[in-house]
C-alpha cells in the first residue's frame, strides 16, 4: 500500500496508547515519529533537576525562560528506537516516572515552555511523512494535518496500561494512585488555558478500549484507503 506524503496528528488523552500506536505507524509506513509529550516531559526534568518547580508544583517561570534559551532537547534514533535525550544523556527512562508524571502537566501549560515545543515540532513537519502524538497537534501545532485521529479509552483501561507500562520499568503505584493522577492530568490538559486538549473539528475519534494495536493499524489503513484511495496500490 501506498502512503501519500502526509501528517499524521494523533491527539488524546494520557495512555490511551497514543505513543505506541505512533510508534508502529512509524516503524510501517517508514515515517517519523515524534513524541511530544516527551518533549513536555523532557523539560519537566530539566526544572526539577535546576529546582525550577518545587513540591507544590510552583515554577519559576522567568528561571524557565531563561534555561530553555540553551536547553539542548532532542530524539536521536537508538538500536531500540527513537529516544529521547539532554544533550547525549539518555533521559526516555527518567521522563517517564511518577515524579516526571505528576508534574509535567503545570509545565506544559507554561506559555514559554508550548513556544519551545512547538517551534521544534514545526520544524521537523516541514518534510511531511510525520506522525505526532500529544494533546493540541490537530488544533494548534498542526491545524493543517491531512489526517487527524483522537484517541480516547476507557479510564480503567488507561490505568491498567500505565501502571503496566510502569511494573514494566520496576516501579511498582496503587492503581489507585495512577488513576487519580490520570484524572489529574484529564483535567489540568483540558481546562488550561493555553492550546488545551481538545478534539479538532475534523479529526476521527479512535476508541480503543476494546481494540488491539493490529486493529488500531486496520482502521487506519481503511481510512487511508478511503481517503487517498487513487494514491494506494
Ligand atoms: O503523552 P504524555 O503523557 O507523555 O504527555 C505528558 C504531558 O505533556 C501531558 O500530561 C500533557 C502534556 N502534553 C501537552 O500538553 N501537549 C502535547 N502536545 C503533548 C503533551
Amino acid at each position: 500500500m501506498h502512503i501519500p506524503d502526509i501528517i499524521i496528528a494523533i491527539d488524546g488523552y494520557s495512555s490511551t496508547g497514543k505513543s505506541s500506536f505512533a510508534r508502529l505507524i512509524a516503524s510501517d509506513f517508514s515515517f517519523l515519529y515524534l513524541d511530544s509529550g516527551a518533549m513536555y516531559r523532557g523539560v519537566t526534568l530539566m526544572a526539577i533537576e535546576k529546582g525550577l518547580i518545587d513540591a507544590d508544583c510552583r515554577i519559576d517561570i522567568p528561571g524557565l525562560s531563561d534555561a530553555l534559551r540553551t536547553f539542548d532537547l532532542h530524539f536521536s534514533k537508538t538500536q531500540e528506537g527513537s529516544m529521547t535525550f539532554i544533550g547525549d544523556r539518555c533521559i526516555e527512562k527518567e521522563i517517564r516516572s511518577m515524579e516526571v508524571s505528576s508534574k509535567v502537566s503545570p509545565i506544559a501549560a507554561v506559555p514559554c515552555v508550548r513556544e519551545f515545543v512547538d517551534m521544534r515540532l514545526r520544524e521537523f513537519g516541514k518534510k511531511k511523512r510525520v506522525v505526532m502524538d500529544g494533546r493540541d497537534i490537530g488544533t494548534t501545532v498542526f491545524p493543517d494535518a491531512e489526517l487527524k485521529i483522537f484517541m480516547t479509552a476507557d479510564i480503567t483501561v488507561r490505568a491498567q496500561r500505565r501502571a503496566a507500562e510502569m511494573a514494566a520499568k520496576g516501579e511498582t503505584v496503587p492503581m489507585e494512585e495512577v488513576m487519580e493522577n490520570l484524572r489529574e492530568r484529564d483535567y489540568i490538559d483540558s481546562h488550561r488555558e493555553t492550546s488545551p486538549l481538545a478534539r479538532a473539528a475534523d479529526a476521527l475519534v479512535l476508541d480503543n478500549s476494546r481494540m488491539t494495536l493490529q486493529d488500531q493499524m486496520e482502521w487506519l489503513r481503511g481510512i487511508i484507503r478511503e481517503r487517498f484511495g487513487g494514491m494506494s496500490d
